[in-house]
């Protein structure tokens, strides 16, 4: 029997899986078997993208799990992402259709806008010289017509600062469900969780472990902090399995990554116990620093965002 497990309100009725499956750097050829592992153990909710690069596989693996009884698609949370190429409101509809076609379904659970970022279309990497202006609000209204057509059950939005989801608040006919970004304890989101909060907006916190080794990202291991080893430690738990825990009693949902089934199970395991509010009040004392950090898309003159406080609204 499946695991008992935790849900979300969204702001649509529908409930968002509290756990999920991340798939950013699960590569062609292992994500399909994580995938696969993840749904037996008994997650609901995977986190997809286009700019992944893996959906395809991703897709073949549902269909068989659909067709051999393992789940149903109404009982999946299946979240996916518009990249960056494809801002212009209409390119939109087809980004969604080509996801719809890799994925092999008719509808995705969430569909997020993945950067307050726009490329060229049909570029390739994110060299400055393929930046261009964004139309949030554009974009926007062609996201809405995919809630409109039930393509898409919910809309969102990813990597958005507290001001930027505000300025999309103020124009919106349907307001985003979701804002996923990075979040864990050495980067704790204070200020937009309160927004998110306060407007009805669900968190969803993507690298929940740190994203511990992609290699060009700065900073210290989030796993090692002395403060989440120490109530690791008290609990009986691994580091990974209170970080996670620590995002759900903090009220968001968290999107874990791995490739090994081990893990994966490791990962899911955090249902049936909590952190007491005397350590759970010691993860406000650690050093905040954002790991992922959006370099790329900041250059002086070829980038509507000259520096990093403005990609973040000073939230860095
Ligand atoms: P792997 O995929 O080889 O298991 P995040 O979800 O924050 O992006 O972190 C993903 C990274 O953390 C990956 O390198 C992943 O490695 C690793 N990871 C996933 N689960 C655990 C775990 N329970 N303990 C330690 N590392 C983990």
């Amino acid at each position: 029997m499946a695991k008992q497990i935790g849900f979300f309100d969204l702001n649509t009725g529908a409930k968002i899986p509290s756990v999920g499956l991340g798939t950013w750097q699960a590569d062609p050829g292992v994500v399909g078997n994580a995938v696969a592992a993840a749904v037996k153990i008994g997650y609901r909710h995977i986190d997809c993208a286009r700019m992944y690069g893996n959906e395809k596989e991703i897709g073949s693996v549902l269909k068989s799990l659909f067709e051999d009884g393992v789940v149903k698609r109404e009982e999946l949370f299946i979240t996916s992402k518009l990249r960056s190429t494809d801002h212009d409101p209409q390119d939109v509809p087809e980004a969604l259709n080509k996801t719809l076609q890799d994925l092999q379904l008719d509808y995705v659970d969430l569909y997020l806008i993945h950067w307050p970022v726009r490329l060229k279309k049909g570029s390739v990497g994110f060299s400055p010289e393929n930046i261009l202006p964004t139309d949030i609000p554009g974009t926007w209204k062609a996201m809405e017509a995919l809630y409109d057509s039930g393509k898409a059950r919910a809309i969102g939005v990813s990597n958005f600062s507290t001001k930027k989801l505000a300025d999309l608040l103020e124009v919106a006919r349907v307001p985003p469900a979701v804002n996923q970004v990075e979040c864990h304890p050495s980067w704790q989101q204070k200020k937009l969780r309160d927004f998110c909060k306060s407007k009805g907006v669900h968190l969803s916190g993507y690298s929940p472990l740190g994203s511990r080794g992609t290699t060009w990202l700065k900073g210290d291991d989030v796993l090692k902090n002395p403060i989440l080893n120490s109530a690791a430690q008290k609990l009986g738990k691994t580091p990974a399995q209170v970080a996670l825990r620590w995002g759900l009693q903090m009220g968001h949902s968290v999107l874990p990554k791995s490739t090994h089934e081990e893990r994966i199970k490791e990962n899911f395991d955090v249902f049936d116990w909590s952190i007491p509010d005397d350590l759970f009040a010691k993860f406000s004392e650690i050093e905040q620093a954002r790991l992922l950090r959006g370099s790329s898309f900041i250059h002086e003159t070829l980038s509507p965002y000259k520096t990093l406080e403005e990609l973040w609204d000073g939230e860095i």
